[in-house]
Order: structure tokens, then sequence, then C-alpha cells
């Protein structure tokens, strides 16, 4: 878990640093807190719709008054693009807060509304992936090896992950497992992050670089893949890293089940098919690093989609969505708590 609130201060975790240096941040503004979203100190879908959250709440708590705490939402809900938890926390803590506006001039009735819904944001996203965790753990059986991409662990959420919870479930329970990880170029959220956690929690695990991933799959070597996302289309099409929609054509073709772990608060009902998620195109310097020429030019996306038609199976909460379903377009009805996201322009990170 990479956010805490102590003592009325806020603190995130900067990732960018994992894991050779443990350093907490102080996000005291939500100008703070955005710019460490964008930096990617603080990530994952559903850790960045909670850390706005919490951000909101402090700054209600510090006395905002309702046009600044609306200020304060429209910047966070930019911060990143695709991730659609971020927009759906920021407008549910807008929602949850806007009857105090009368009496908000002081603030303090803003500020309790706006800490009790963070909280309940918080918890939320705890129980959510607890819940994803016991659907997904029985796809993974004793002494198999399984592939992740990415980090979709307790790093990106407020509980214990969702495509690395479910690992984690399933190791748990006592079965011998074994996880590639995929290093996951740019920015080595695999590398870096996923096998610092799954070393802390004691899981075998090996590194491979994300061109390795269909050479293992030739060689029988993975037996699953499960990743996380960052928003899910209402035909089950969904946006994750760039480099999950490659792993699950490479795993349609060589017969491995390729699973996505999600919570509900990552559906966006209000999208139809992942050709309408917006995609964040970041800073070329992410790929050119000290190595590329500097005027070379970089496309460098931070996400892609991969259609629901190379989907095994769909872990959400509320169960489990196979792909003869999932095609059909059934998602379960249950399934929509953020139909009424508001969508900004397409944001271009290169620009
Ligand atoms: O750019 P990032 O590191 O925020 O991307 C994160 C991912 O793609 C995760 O797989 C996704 O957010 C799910 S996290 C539970």
């Amino acid at each position: 878990m990479g956010l805490i609130c102590e003592k009325g201060r806020l603190w995130v975790l900067d990732q960018t640093l994992l894991p050779n240096k443990v350093e907490w941040l102080r996000a005291d503004s939500p100008s703070k807190m955005a710019k460490y979203i964008l930096d990617l100190k603080v990530r994952g879908a559903p850790l960045i719709g909670v850390a706005a959250a919490a951000a909101l709440a402090r700054h209600a708590e510090e006395g905002a008054d309702w046009e600044e705490f609306r200020a304060s939402a429209k910047l966070l809900r930019r911060a990143r693009p695709t991730a659609v938890n971020l927009m759906a926390a920021v407008d549910r803590m807008l929602a949850a807060c806007q009857p105090a506006r009368q009496e908000a001039r002081g603030g303090k009735d803003l500020a309790g509304k706006a800490a009790a819904e963070a909280e309940r944001i918080f918890d939320e996203d705890v129980a959510l992936c607890r819940r994803i965790a016991e659907h997904g753990a029985r796809f993974i059986k004793d002494g198999e090896s399984v592939l992740t991409h990415c980090n979709a662990g307790g790093l990106a959420t407020a509980g214990i992950g969702t495509a690395v919870g479910v690992i984690r479930a399933a190791h748990e329970s006592g079965k011998r497992i074994h996880v590639y990880v995929d290093e996951t170029r740019p920015l080595l959220q695999g590398a870096r992050l996923t096998a610092w956690e799954l070393e802390s929690l004691g899981i075998p695990y090996t590194i491979v670089c994300d061109n390795m991933a269909g050479s293992l799959m030739r060689r029988g070597k993975v037996r699953g893949i499960f990743v996380g996302a960052d928003r899910i289309a209402r035909n089950g099409d969904f946006a994750n890293k760039i480099g999950t929609y490659p792993l699950a054509v490479l795993a349609r073709h060589h017969g491995v089940p390729f699973y996505c772990a999600a919570p509900v608060t990552t559906v966006d009902l209000s999208i139809s098919t992942g050709d309408g998620i917006p995609i964040e195109e970041r800073s070329p310097e992410e790929v050119r690093r000290d190595w590329g020429p500097k005027r070379a030019r970089v496309h460098n996306p931070a996400f892609d989609v991969t259609p629901a038609d190379l989907v095994e199976a769909m872990i959400l909460d509320v169960g489990v969505v196979k792909r003869a379903d999932l095609i059909k377009g059934r998602l379960p009805s249950r399934v929509s708590p953020n139909s009424r996201v508001r969508h900004e322009p397409k944001v271009d990170r290169a620009a």
C-alpha cells in the first residue's frame, strides 16, 4: 500500500524510487498530489483514485471552501487520463460533498463529508481487492507458473492488489506457485515494483524482459497470465499497461489462458468499446533515457487495449465473467458505478 494518513498528514510512497529506496513524501496539497500522480510516484488505477480522494479530504480539512475544493477536484481529475478510477473517485467526492455547498463557508461541513467519503473509497478498495482474490485464486493450480505484467499489486491499490492479489491468495492457500514477472518497459513497474512485492511476500518469482514471454510460452512454462486494468469498456475490451495486448495475442497462439483482474471501479459503461478509451501518451524521455539519440522521435503510449475475445475470463469483485459472456456484452449490471463519468479531452503528454 502506497498511501497513509497519519496524525492529519497524508503521505505517499515514492514508487519511482523503489526498490532501491523507500521514501515517503508528504502530499500536503491537491496540486502536489496531482504532480505525484502525473510523475507516477503514486500510480496504479485504484490507488490514484484513492489518493485523489484523500488529497481532496485533506484540502477540505485545511479549510478549503467549495470553490477551492471544486478547482482542486478538476486539477486532480486531469492528472492522468486512462484510469477511470481517478475520475470516478473525484466525481464521487464532488457528489458526496455537494450538499455541503451552502453550509460550506467555513469549510467545516465540507471537511466532514469529504473525510467520510474518502475513507469509504479507501475501505471499499481494500474490500474489492479481497473479493477479486477470492474469486481468482482457483484459476491457479498447485505447482503452476504464471506470468504477470506491470504492477497490479498492493502498491497499486489500497488493498492487496488485483492480479497480484489473485496470485497472493493462491500462494497463501498453500499452492506452490512461481511467477514470471515481465519487466515492463519503459518504466519497469514489473521488475521494480512487482518483484519487490513478491519478494516481501515470499512468493518465488523470476524477472523476464518483455520480449522473453513468447519463448517462455512456447516452451510450456506459463500456465496462465494475470494482469490488471485501467479501464474496461462495456464490451469487455480493456486498457492496461503497454505490452498487455501483445501478451494476450501470444497467449491465444499458445493456448495459455489470459485473465484480467479488476474492481468495479475500473469498469466504464459509458464507453462501448476499447477504441473509445483515452490512451495517455507520455514523455519521450521515458523511452530515450540516456542511450537514445536526443533528437530521436519516440512513440510512448502508456497503455494499450486488449480486445475482450482474447480474455479467458475477467475476474471482478462481483464474480467471474467468462469470455462467452464478455463478448456478448454481459458485464454484470451491478457493475455500473462509472456510467456517469464525464470525459475530458484527450491528453498528449508528449506535446
Ligand atoms: O502507469 P501505471 O504504472 O499506473 O500503470 C498501471 C497498470 O497498468 C496496472 O496494471 C493497472 O493500473 C491496474 S493496478 C491494480
